[in-house]
């Protein structure tokens, strides 16, 4: 079998007219625990609902564990554990009887053994035969993960599954997911916190306005980060060349100007065309300095530009 647990390429979907996530690419292999950040909005649900089956794509394939979710399907989904938006439960029913209950809904065989393992494995023996309406949010989520890996699968998906928990949720969380990994799944999770990416994830890749811009194992994504750049021109009529950006080039805004210089953020395509827009208009073009953005920086623009839009 294929060492790849998650193969996604060109996945689009569109929306109406709008385009939610455009050509993204990535793999997942065995063992790995893979982070899918970006802030809100950014595509992240809708690219784990395609994945997962629960909404159709416009384009593009996946492949989960070497099964092709459209020939395939059934096969597919046979190796897939997910936890999409909250896990639904019987809230009078004990966990151990909604995991009962899914177990006999599942075109796989389990057995009562295999759910004291499950069980076990996330830590809720002490409470399994009490009412899931009695459990904290915590315990929620580790009935939720022990109903996912129920059947054994080769890939597991959670989007944003540390939401609403404590720090020692969080911390409970990422063990499991690393055992679970250390066991021979592959993980895909989605947040929009980089600092929990980090700790969690083997790799991550960062998605913003449905594009891939960074994934260090996917060249076409690190294409796209390196491509928007912070330029620094230094002009002879800064007053003018101001007016001509806030006309005629609206997708580099200008992040600082003072009496000479004007710093922006544009792609190589975009500086060339405003050096010889000033020049068409009379302004003596100095010098241009290009600074690459590390990662970083790129990461905390995107969430800044976001906090900003909802404050
Ligand atoms: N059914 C829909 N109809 C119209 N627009 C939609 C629909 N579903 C998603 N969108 C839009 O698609 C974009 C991506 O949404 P998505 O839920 O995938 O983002 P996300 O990265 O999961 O965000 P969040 O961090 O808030 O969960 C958003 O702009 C959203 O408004
Ligand atoms: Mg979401």
């Amino acid at each position: 079998m294929s060492e790849a647990v998650l193969k996604v390429q060109s996945l689009t979907k569109k929306i109406g007219k709008t385009v939610v996530v455009n050509n993204v690419d990535f793999t997942i292999k065995k063992n790995e625990i893979f982070g899918l950040l970006g802030p809100n909005g950014a595509g992240k649900t809708t690219i784990i609902r395609m994945i997962t089956g629960l909404i159709n794509r416009t384009g593009g394939s996946v492949m989960i564990n070497g099964f092709d979710l459209d020939k395939d399907f059934e096969k597919a989904m046979s190796q897939l554990g997910a936890i999409v938006e909250n896990p639904e439960f019987y809230k009078y029913m004990t966990g151990r009887k909604n995991l009962l209950h899914y177990a006999r809904m599942s075109s796989s065989k389990i057995s009562p053994e295999r759910i004291d393992e499950v069980v076990k494995l996330v830590k809720l023996d002490h409470a399994i035969d009490k009412k899931v309406k009695t459990y904290s949010l915590g315990m929620r989520q580790r009935l939720g993960v022990a109903q996912a890996i129920l059947h054994k699968p080769a890939l597991l998906i959670f989007d944003e599954p540390t939401n609403g928990l404590d720090p020692q949720g969080i911390r409970e969380f990422r063990d499991h997911l690393k055992l679970l990994a250390s066991e021979g799944v592959g993980i895909l999770i989605s947040s929009h916190l980089l600092s929990e990416m980090q700790l969690m994830c083997d790799r991550f890749a960062i998605i913003e306005k449905g594009h891939l811009i960074y994934d260090e194992e996917n060249s076409k994504a690190e294409e796209i980060v390196d491509a928007i750049n912070e330029v620094v021109f230094t002009v002879s009529d800064v007053e003018t060349a101001v007016n001509i950006l806030k006309e005629e080039f609206t997708t580099s805004p200008i992040l600082k100007q003072d009496q000479h210089i004007i710093t922006l953020s544009a792609t190589r395509e975009e500086t060339a065309a405003i050096n010889s827009s000033f020049i068409k208009n009379n302004i003596a073009v100095y010098e241009i300095n290009v600074t690459k953005k590390s990662l970083e920086d790129k990461f905390f623009e995107i969430t800044e530009q976001e906090m900003r839009k909802s404050v």
